[in-house]
């Protein structure tokens, strides 16, 4: 395999769904309504990190992961507007000081789905007045902890929180709203230009964003479904990342999906019957595609998610090996990939599903499933080479 020696083999959480202590989250009385939470629990403990996190970097450290991807919950950092919480600071300060004494590089997203409450009161990033308050949060972050971190992202995912919250209704604040979707498109693609430029003021810190990339194939290649599927990837991909491609040292990708498409029914289908808890299908195959698809932003790239719910830990090994051999082959090909973070480091709270879903290389119970040692016996192998 041709891994270069600084490839950061590693995995990722987010505060919401870990950490507990939510309550200062514009989730927070969302989650509280009957029906609203697959198997009626909240994220209120979730895997305990804000007390346990030197447990979880335990489990890095007994899995040779050399990176950590976790986000900082912007709720308990300015839990009122303009009123920063230094304890909280001091908080994520300790971990990343940890995480630098352990060798462990860390890749910190500033905004992981969730905000304040005192944001989704007024709309969340439906409001405009989100971009002076986002680029605020994120320069105060980054003066108190800028040099702490080797990678820095702003948002997880704009385009999942935009369609599960307005047009799917499944995810807070859970009414179809088109063009509440769409301001808050446009206004999360200002944001993260503006704390992009705010951050690269204050000195030489690596700045992304972090996209759910899916790949697309024709189910039949014939005229009208290769238009379809240049469609898709525009709708899925282009539009997203375009107009932060400016504004970014590297792209972090997460991928989960393929799809086949065609223009007659059923449109949209999976290739594959292997499938994960939640019934999505597994496609690794898809990985090498998006990454391959994606170069052509001419940045680095990190795969900041890759994950599989998979409660009996049966298909968890041979996803990550498979991860790995589809970088390798994309690295071979001259994609620039320089990290991959399983998701995730532990089960955790999955937002509408609870716990239901158990995507971790660990259990809350910080037990470490067979597959972990398998990724760990993998990074030991291409580390050594
Ligand atoms: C999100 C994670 C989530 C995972 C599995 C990703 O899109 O970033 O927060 O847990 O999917 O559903």
């Amino acid at each position: 395999m041709n891994f270069p020696k600084s490839f950061l083999f590693g995995s990722a959480t987010s505060a919401y769904q870990t950490e507990g202590q939510s309550n200062l989250t514009d989730w927070h009385d969302w989650e509280f309504v009957p029906g609203h939470i697959i198997d009626g629990s909240n994220s209120m403990v979730a895997a305990d990190s804000w007390n346990k996190w030197q447990d979880d970097i335990k489990i890095l450290k007994e899995t040779h992961q050399n990176a950590y991807r976790f986000s900082i919950e912007w709720a308990k950092i300015e839990p009122s507007e303009g009123n920063f919480d230094q304890s909280a600071i001091d908080h994520y300060k300790e971990i990343l000081i940890e995480l630098k004494k352990q060798n462990i590089t860390a890749l910190v997203t500033l905004h992981h789905f969730t905000n304040p409450a005192w944001l989704g009161k007024i709309g969340g990033f439906a409001n405009p007045k989100s971009i002076m308050y986002f680029t605020r949060y994120a320069t105060k972050i980054i003066k108190e902890l800028g040099d702490l971190a080797e990678l820095w992202t702003t948002f997880n995912e704009t385009k999942v929180l935009i369609m599960k919250g307005n047009l799917q209704t499944e995810w807070f604040p859970g009414k179809f709203n088109p063009w509440r979707a769409f301001k808050m498109y446009k206004n999360m693609i200002k944001a993260h230009n503006s704390a992009y430029i705010a951050i690269k003021k204050l000195g030489h810190y690596e700045v992304g964003i972090v996209q759910n990339i899916s790949a697309y194939v024709v189910k039949k290649p014939n005229f009208f479904n290769n238009i379809l599927v240049k469609i898709a990837r525009y709708f899925d991909t282009t539009i997203f990342i375009k107009p932060t491609a400016k504004h970014m040292d590297f792209l972090g990708v997460n991928y989960y999906m393929k799809f086949e498409l065609q223009t007659k029914a059923p449109f949209l289908s999976h290739p594959n019957t292997l499938k994960n808890d939640y019934g999505w299908s597994i496609n690794q195959e898809g990985l090498y595609q998006v990454i391959m698809e994606n170069t052509r932003w001419g940045k680095p790239i990190y795969i900041t998610e890759n994950g599989v719910a998979d409660e009996k830990d049966l298909i968890r090994p041979d996803f990550i090996k498979q991860a790995l051999e589809n970088i390798d082959q994309a690295i071979t090909d001259g994609a620039p990939v320089k990290g991959y973070f399983y998701w995730s480091l532990l089960d955790n709270f999955e937002f509408a599903s609870g716990y239901t879903m158990k995507f971790g290389l660990a259990t809350i119970d910080r037990q470490i499933r067979p597959s972990a040692f398998v990724y760990r016996d993998l990074i030991d192998k291409l580390i050594s080479k």
